[in-house]
């Protein structure tokens, strides 16, 4: 039934069980007067915050717009959603795509990463060429196509 090393036979090594992960991911305009400087600020705390709950994702700022991944435990992910909807520097929140899934993250490294806009489209391609489970592949495709659809300045827009 089990091997030398205790792991029951037949059991792919890989097969560990994932964490249940939620994500969020939203666009949103910049209120006026939240320049390149105060975005910095914005991502140095985040990272800080982040780091400290297991949160990871990244951030696109460009043409006024944010358009943010966050991924982490669905409790520490509500509590940054409610911190963010009551955050003045931006407004229009529009939220993209969120749900649980027993997944990989797709940014394991980044505490919060600043993206420029124009490299949007190749971190979300990258991501979509490295994963392997179906809900983020469609959950990218999804996203692109939406960039596709417009530019992203226009993804707040009613
Ligand atoms: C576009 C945008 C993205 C943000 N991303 C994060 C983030 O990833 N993590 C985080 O802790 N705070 C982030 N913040 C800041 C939060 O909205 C909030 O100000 C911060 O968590 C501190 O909340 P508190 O003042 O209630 O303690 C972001 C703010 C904006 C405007």
């Amino acid at each position: 039934m089990f091997d030398e090393y205790g792991i029951p036979r037949g059991a792919e090594l890989n097969e560990v069980p994932l964490p249940a992960l939620y994500h969020f991911v939203y666009c949103s305009r910049a209120a006026d007067g939240v320049d390149d400087a105060e975005v910095g600020r914005i991502v140095k705390a985040a990272q800080l915050h982040n780091l400290a709950h297991g949160i990871t994702g990244v951030l696109v700022f460009g043409s006024g717009v944010f358009f943010q991944w966050i991924e982490g435990p669905a409790a520490q992910i509500h509590k940054l959603i409610a911190r963010l909807h009551g955050d003045s520097r931006h407004y229009d929140v529009v939220s993209l795509s969120q749900s649980e899934e027993e997944r990989e993250r797709l940014y394991p490294d980044w505490e919060m990463e600043k993206v420029e806009a124009e490299d949007i489209r190749m971190v979300l391609t990258d991501a979509l060429e490295s994963a392997e489970d179906k809900s983020n592949i469609s959950a990218l495709k999804r996203i692109l196509k939406q960039l596709d659809s417009g530019p992203l300045d226009s993804l707040g827009r009613s």
